[in-house]
């Protein structure tokens, strides 16, 4: 029996889950034993923001989803619009207002095999939507929050949002055992990859924006793409380069974006106060701007029963 879904700020719950072409109670959402996502981590997945009853970005997010797909060998599971209508109705039926949703694709269940099954193997697909406190993460943005940089061990297709997502989370129980609250990855050069679960930024001396550049190092944040929207519209200047750990902790100010956390200042690495140790005008003004550059795709529920990501 799993546990009630308690978000982690204990308000709210998951009461449904898309499970393959059902909406399922909770407790009853299950895929098979067999499942390739589950032995073999054969299985992509995107965090799409929910904010106000909107999806952020979920043309971005549908469009990642599809070339991670196709990465590895595999189509979208339905048409766009009928994605977009799970989506809707998981946000719908529980009624998240702020928070996530969470979209799984793996190619399947079949007895144990390595190689692929045939076309008659249906993909499983999940979908779970999950409120979460904004005050929390608004709270969270004000203090700002400290990362540990630790060797990246990740596999040489970072760009492909797999579930394989073991080194990160043995990433974060390490940040999280030295107080902090992400893990940055660096590479065997002394330069960040990214985080464990967001794009790492810093803003150099110049008050440039500065983050590695899209390689198969470092996954493609939806965040990272709108933000450099925002960068561009507020007439910031932008660095596509790696930088170090040793450069990141004498830099103005550093953030980590993702869906989950927008624009999150980072205040403190291995132990190193970032700026002063508190949140820098630079971070705090693209975190303000963001969602007045990104995609709102669904109007407030309950209401509109349109959603067009095609
Ligand atoms: N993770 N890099 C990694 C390794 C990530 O796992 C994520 C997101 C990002 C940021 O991507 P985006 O801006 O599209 O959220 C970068 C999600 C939130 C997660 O696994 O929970």
């Amino acid at each position: 029996m799993v546990p009630e879904a308690v978000s982690r700020d204990g308000a709210a719950m998951t009461r449904v889950v898309y499970v393959n072409g059902r909406y399922l109670a909770y407790a009853d959402a299950r895929v098979h034993a067999e499942d390739r996502g589950f032995q073999f981590a054969d299985a992509v997945y995107e965090v799409i923001e929910v904010r106000d009853g909107a999806l952020i970005d979920a043309t971005r997010h549908l469009d990642r989803l599809a070339r991670s797909l196709g990465e590895i060998a595999m189509g979208m599971p339905m048409q766009r619009t009928a994605l977009g209508h799970v989506l809707r109705e998981c946000v719908r039926r529980n009624r998240v207002s702020d928070g996530t949703i969470y979209l799984q694709v793996s190619r399947g269940a079949r007895p144990r095999d390595f190689l692929f099954p045939g076309p008659d193997v249906r993909q499983t697909v999940v979908c779970i939507a999950r409120p979460a406190s904004r005050a929390a993460a608004d709270a969270r943005a004000e203090a700002g929050i400290a990362v540990k940089t630790m060797p990246d061990p990740r596999w040489e297709r970072c760009d492909i949002k797999t579930v394989m997502l073991l080194p990160a989370s043995l990433a974060k129980e390490a940040a999280k055992a030295e107080g902090a609250r992400e893990a940055w990855f660096v590479d065997t050069k002394g330069f960040v990859t990214e985080g464990a679960s967001s794009n790492a930024w810093i803003v150099d001396e110049k008050g440039r924006l500065v983050t590695r550049p899209l390689d198969v190092d470092i996954l493609r944040g939806v965040t990272r793409t709108t933000l450099i929207d925002v960068i561009s519209r507020l007439g910031l200047e932008l660095v596509e380069r790696p930088f170090s750990v040793l450069e990141a902790m004498g830099a103005k100010e550093a953030f980590v974006t993702a869906a989950t956390n927008v624009v999150t200042p980072v205040v403190v690495i291995d132990g190193v106060r970032i700026g002063g140790g508190t949140p820098g005008p630079v971070s705090r003004r693209l975190r303000a701007a963001f969602h007045g550059e990104a995609e709102h795709s669904l109007p407030r529920w309950p209401g509109s029963d349109h959603l067009s990501l095609e």
